[in-house]
C-alpha cells in the first residue's frame, strides 16, 4: 500500500489453496478462480472496510437493489509474469478511471485509489503463484461493484460492495472471429450508458448474439442506434481498422473507451502511422473491403486482446478480409505489446505496474 493509505487492508489467508489443481498449460478463460478475492464495503457515505479473504460464496439479500435495477459495473485488467518472476498489471490506471466514469453514470460512489489500485497490488501480492508464465497466459482481474441495500424502492442503494477476483487464463478467442452487422438491435443511444462498463451493457447483447451466432458469425459488430449506418464496436471488444495507410477506430461516448484501444492508438502515433478515431460507415468499410484498402481489421480488449476478424456479414453477404499473414500493423502490435507485458523489453511509456 502507499504510505499515505488511510484503509488498513486486512489479509485472511486461505487455509486450502486449490493451486495443484489448476492446469496452467490448458487455461479457459475465467473458469478456475485464484484463492483470494479483495472485498470493500460501502455503507451510508464512506468505505469502512477492505479486506483480502479466501474466494467464496456471498450472501445477499433477494431485494439486494442490483439485482433489480442493475447498479453493477465491472472492469478487466490482465496480470503478467515476466522471466525473473517480477508481477506487472498493465495499466491499471486507465481502468481504475474508467471504472470511476461508469460509476459516476450510474449514481454509484467512486472506489479510492488507496482501495482500488493499491488492493490490486496487495491482492496480487497474496496471489502471485497464481499469475501464469506460459507464453499466452495471464492472470485476469476482474473489479466490480454492486448495490447491495435491500429495498425495493428505486433509489440509488445506499451501500455497495466493490470486490475483485481473479483468474489465471488463457486466449478468450483462439482464432480469427467473423462479426455479423447489427442492423436492428442497439446497444446504446447518445446520451444512454454505452461508455460505461456495466452489466447491463452485456446483458443487452446476449439474444442478439445468439441470433448471430445461429447464422454462423461468432460475435456482433454493433451499429449506432439512429440509423444502424456507423460502426460502433464488437460484443466483447473495441474495433480498429487500418483503411489504406490510416489505423481508425470508432469515436464517441456510446462506445466502450478501452485501455487496449487507446494503447494501440497510441502505438500507430508513436510509430509514425496516421491515426484517427473517428465515425466509420459500414458503407465505408465495405467499399474498402471491396476495393482492396481494407487491409487489417481487429477487435481489442483486455481478454480479447487483439482478435483478427476473418470475415464480415451485412444484409445477407459475405465479406473475406485479406489474410492474417499479411497484416503488418496488428501482427506488429500483438508482437510488441506481447513482449512488453512479460518484460522482454524494455517500457517506455510506464505501463506496466
Ligand atoms: C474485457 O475485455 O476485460 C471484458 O470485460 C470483455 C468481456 C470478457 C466481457
Amino acid at each position: 500500500m502507499s504510505e499515505t493509505n488511510t484503509y488498513s487492508i486486512r489479509v485472511e489467508p486461505t487455509k486450502q489453496s486449490r493451486l495443484s489443481q489448476v492446469d496452467f498449460n490448458n487455461l479457459k478463460f475465467g473458469q478456475i478462480m485464484s484463492d483470494h478475492m479483495l472485498v470493500a464495503n460501502y455503507d451510508n457515505g464512506s468505505w469502512t472496510s477492505v479486506s483480502i479473504v479466501p474466494y467464496g460464496d456471498l450472501t445477499v439479500s433477494p431485494s439486494m437493489s442490483a439485482l433489480h435495477y442493475g447498479q453493477a459495473i465491472f472492469e478487466g485488467i490482465k496480470g503478467y509474469k515476466f522471466a525473473d518472476g517480477t508481477v506487472s498489471i498493465f495499466r491499471p490506471d486507465r481502468n481504475w478511471e474508467r471504472f470511476n466514469k461508469s460509476a459516476k453514470r450510474l449514481q454509484m460512489p467512486e472506489v479510492p485509489e488507496e482501495i482500488f489500485i493499491d488492493g490490486l497490488r496487495e491482492l496480487l501480492n497474496v496471489d502471485r503463484d497464481w499469475v501464469p508464465s506460459v507464453d499466452g497466459t495471464s492472470l485476469y482481474i476482474r473489479p466490480f461493484m454492486f448495490g447491495t441495500e435491500a429495498a425495493l424502492g428505486v433509489h440509488p442503494s445506499a451501500s455497495y460492495q466493490f470486490i475483485v477476483i481473479t483468474c489465471p487464463v488463457g486466449a478468450y478467442y483462439s482464432k480469427p472471429i467473423s462479426l455479423k452487422v447489427e442492423t436492428f438491435y442497439t446497444r446504446a443511444a447518445e446520451g444512454g450508458v454505452g461508455f460505461s462498463k456495466n452489466a447491463g451493457n452485456y446483458a443487452l447483447s446476449l439474444y442478439p448474439t445468439q441470433l448471430a451466432n445461429e447464422e454462423g458469425y461468432d460475435q456482433i459488430m454493433w451499429t449506432d442506434a439512429a440509423e444502424h449506418k456507423y460502426i460502433e464496436e464488437a460484443g466483447t471488444a473495441n474495433l480498429i481498422f487500418r483503411i489504406g495507410d490510416t489505423i481508425i477506430t470508432p469515436h464517441g461516448d456510446t462506445i466502450l473507451h478501452g485501455v487496449t484501444r487507446r494503447t494501440i492508438i497510441e502505438l500507430a502515433e508513436k510509430w509514425g502511422y496516421k491515426a484517427e478515431q473517428r465515425k466509420v460507415s459500414v458503407q465505408e468499410l465495405i467499399d474498402g473491403i471491396k476495393d482492396g484498402s481494407v487491409s487489417e481489421a481487429f477487435a481489442a480488449g483486455t481478454a480479447a486482446t487483439i482478435t483478427h476478424i476473418s470475415k464480415i456479414g451485412f444484409n445477407g453477404q459475405d465479406y473475406d478480409l485479406p489474410p492474417v499473414e499479411g497484416r503488418e500493423f496488428s501482427n506488429k502490435v500483438l508482437d510488441y505489446l506481447n513482449q512488453l507485458r512479460y518484460g522482454k523489453i524494455e517500457d517506455p511509456f510506464g505501463w506496466n505496474f
